[in-house]
């Protein structure tokens, strides 16, 4: 696991405080993403229903957004339904559904009061007509906040966002309405859903698992990644300052070398 390679494994007796201090607020992450893995773990730790995984992980979304508004973070992205996630137990499925359309329902207000910008990437188009209508509304709704954009990934996968964006740009050449030549990476970056958003400067993931699971795969091209074995649940706001204390300690060289980013 990377959190016990790395120096911020002696760091988990201080205090809030003491964490803060620690953390350089000129170098903080534009944007970070996170894979909320765990859930089902966590309730089953507690002999309780899978789905009071998944809403104890809602506390933890909205302590991590409460931290990063405090600290100035300005995106935030997190994995909440994946396209292979239709696979599960429907009952599972749908509880999620229901989830997310009442957490739409029961946030929208303090999303308007603390400046918060709501949108989602992925296949929306699949989403249950309810759930749609009120992603629709809160979108719209909180579309001029400008404190941090809340950024829900919802059948959502990385391989589909890209074949997506080919599909679209390829309709393009078709109509003439785009040249080979015109193609870079910053011109095809712009057909996919993250349009208009920063890359994630850092991805955490917990519970255990160190791997991506096709999330974000073109937008993590030089990503720091953070892996923890806590449980998304009791993923709280002492783990994530532990987390960005992690992050300021990578040396992020964009290929070049460690002197040269040393010498800027
Ligand atoms: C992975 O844990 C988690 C998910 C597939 C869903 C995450 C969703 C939420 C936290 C709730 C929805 C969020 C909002 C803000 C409405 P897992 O079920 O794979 O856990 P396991 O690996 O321990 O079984």
């Amino acid at each position: 696991m990377i959190d016990e390679q790395t120096g911020s494994q002696n760091m988990e007796h201080l205090d809030e405080g003491e964490l803060i201090a620690l953390i350089d607020k000129d170098r903080l992450p534009r944007h970070v993403a996170f894979i909320m893995d765990g859930n089902g773990r966590w309730a089953r730790d507690r002999y309780l229903p899978r789905i009071a995984g998944h809403k104890q992980g809602i506390e933890s979304v909205r302590d991590i957004i409460k931290l990063s508004i405090e600290l100035g973070i300005k995106v935030l992205t997190f994995y909440a339904f994946s396209v292979e996630n239709w696979r599960r137990p429907e009952d599972e499925v749908n509880a999620l559904m229901s989830l997310l359309e009442s957490y739409l329902q029961n946030e929208l207000r303090g999303m308007m009061e603390n400046g918060i910008r709501f949108y989602t990437i992925g296949r929306g188009n699949e989403l249950p007509e309810s759930v749609r209508k009120w992603i629709e509304k809160v979108t719209n709704e909180t579309r001029d906040n400008k404190k941090l954009t809340l950024n829900m990934a919802l059948s959502y996968g990385g391989r589909a966002e890209i074949t997506d964006a080919a599909k679209a740009m390829a309709q393009d050449l078709k109509n003439n309405k785009v040249s080979i030549e015109e193609i870079t990476e910053e011109f095809f970056a712009r057909y996919l859903n993250t349009n208009g958003l920063p890359d994630p400067d850092l991805m955490i993931r917990t519970s255990g698992e160190a791997r991506i699971s096709n999330f974000l795969l073109w937008q993590m091209a030089y990503t720091e990644l953070h892996f923890t074995k806590t449980l998304w649940p009791d993923f709280r706001r002492h783990e994530m300052l532990l987390a960005l204390i992690d992050y300021q300690r990578r040396e992020r060289r964009f290929g070049r070398t460690s002197e040269q980013v040393n010498r800027r």
